[in-house]
């Protein structure tokens, strides 16, 4: 049934069970086919069915559970224990909390700002970023009543530690850093920020909700690292999403700290209800517990040996699809990427650069789905990219010929978030 303007209705009568599953099948068999290593980004594709078979049996097991009072449902209460113990002994973080994603995250990060802020008696708080920081901080200083300082970076994609010496004065309640930014993948650097938040008594975050589960094995595969974690001093609080390079599905981000202290800082205590005592340490209220269950068997499934394991295939779709971009004339990477993510786009030295928008273009209609950025295309690798290297490659050039010979760009797809609103 439809109303007048042809919107569905709720439905009189339900359907079965079977008959719903056999639609959405088949209509899903059109959509986007992560699986098979041309999308980037949105999904990680881990190429592990071992893992996935854990992943949809331990969501089915603990689907109707509510981490609001986490005392209620035990297994989710050790499970959620347990995984924060991990990301603390990983990062060497002294407190850590599980939000749903890296944009809350961010807000717990700002909000814990802001009252620290406010406990200095700063009634204006200002944070301050690169213009490389993920929207969610915007998001964040708009929802939560902080100004937004965003500085310009430096040739090479860094935030630039003497504009931020610049900025920084005692009004400032939180110094960001990325590590790395989504943009252009490279860390910023965390050291001198760290330096500039401590000079000025005050915090520093750093956001690794891209990078942080994959990082410490970056290092460990003898990769340079720069320092962005808790072994800086002064940075005093840092996020890290499992549902991007810690490979659990969607829902599941760690918030950490450098002490308790200060995360008290985001814990919100209400006794005021008839209800009874309402606590919580994130901001949502109920809290599903499949990404809790889904987190911690992902983390115990592939312990530190298959983390390392899968860096490993993250390190070799890297080195293959910079060598597909670099072994193309007239294409360049943006800066000097840290990670598995990078922009690349014409090379405006080249004798006869592409226009990188019929590149996107032809690299679609090869079925690439690759993001675009404002100057240029974006890649970020999962770990079964290792199996389409050849074919980016010899695609890629084939949609630079394409391009070179008079392709025109359509100018579709700058978009990184989208909005339903019907
Ligand atoms: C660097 C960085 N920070 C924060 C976020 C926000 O994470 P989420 O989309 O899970 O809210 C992202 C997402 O891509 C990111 O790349």
């Amino acid at each position: 049934m439809s109303d007048a303007g042809g919107n569905p209705e709720l439905p009189h009568s339900g359907r079965a069970a079977d008959e719903i599953l056999a639609g959405v099948r088949a209509e899903r068999a059109g959509d986007l086919d992560w699986r098979g290593g041309r999308a980037f980004s949105l999904v990680y594709n881990v190429d592990d069915p071992e893992l996935e078979r854990l992943q949809h049996e331990i969501a089915g097991i603990l689907l109707h559970e509510n981490a609001l009072n986490p005392f209620r449902y035990r297994t989710l209460l050790r499970m959620e224990a347990e995984l924060l113990s991990f990301a603390r002994s990983l990062f060497g973080a002294g407190a850590a909390a599980l939000s749903s994603g890296g944009t809350e995250s961010i807000f717990l990060a700002v909000l814990t700002a802001r009252e620290e802020a406010a406990a200095r008696g700063v009634g204006d708080p200002q944070v301050v970023a690169a213009s490389t920081a993920h929207p969610a901080f915007a998001k964040a200083c708009h929802y939560l009543g902080l100004e937004l300082t965003l500085l310009p970076v430096d040739a090479g994609g860094r935030a630039d530690p003497d504009r931020f010496a610049t900025e920084v004065s005692d009004r400032t309640a939180l110094v960001v850093g990325s590590a790395p930014c989504y943009p252009y993948g490279v860390v910023d650097p965390i050291p001198e920020l760290a330096a500039i938040a401590v000079d000025a008594g005050t915090l520093c975050h750093v956001d690794a909700c891209l990078g942080g589960y994959l990082l410490p094995f970056w290092e460990r595969l003898d990769q340079p690292v720069p320092q962005w974690d808790f072994r800086v001093e002064g940075v005093t609080s840092l996020s890290a999403d499992i549902h991007k390079y810690g490979y659990s599905y969607k829902g599941a981000s760690t918030i950490l700290y450098r002490d308790r202290e200060l995360q008290q800082r985001q814990l919100f205590m209400y006794d005021s209800w008839p209800g009874g005592l309402y606590a919580s340490m994130s901001a949502a209220g109920t809290r599903p517990g499949a990404p809790i269950a889904g987190a911690w068997a992902t983390m115990v499934h592939l312990g530190e040996q298959g983390y390392l394991r899968l860096a490993r295939r993250v390190l070799t779709a890297t080195e293959g699809f910079r060598a597909a971009v670099e072994g193309v004339d007239g294409l360049r990477i943006t800066g000097e990427p840290d990670l598995s993510i990078f922009e690349f786009g014409a090379d405006r030295d080249a004798v006869d650069p592409p226009d990188i928008g019929a590149v996107g273009d032809a690299m679609d209609e090869r079925g690439w789905n690759l993001d675009r950025q404002q100057g240029g295309l974006h890649v970020m690798l999962s770990p079964g990219h290792d199996r389409v290297v050849e074919d980016f490659a010899g695609d890629l050039a084939a949609s630079v010929d394409e391009a070179r010979a008079g392709r025109v760009a359509t100018g579709s797809g700058l978009a990184y978030g989208g909005v339903v609103d019907e």
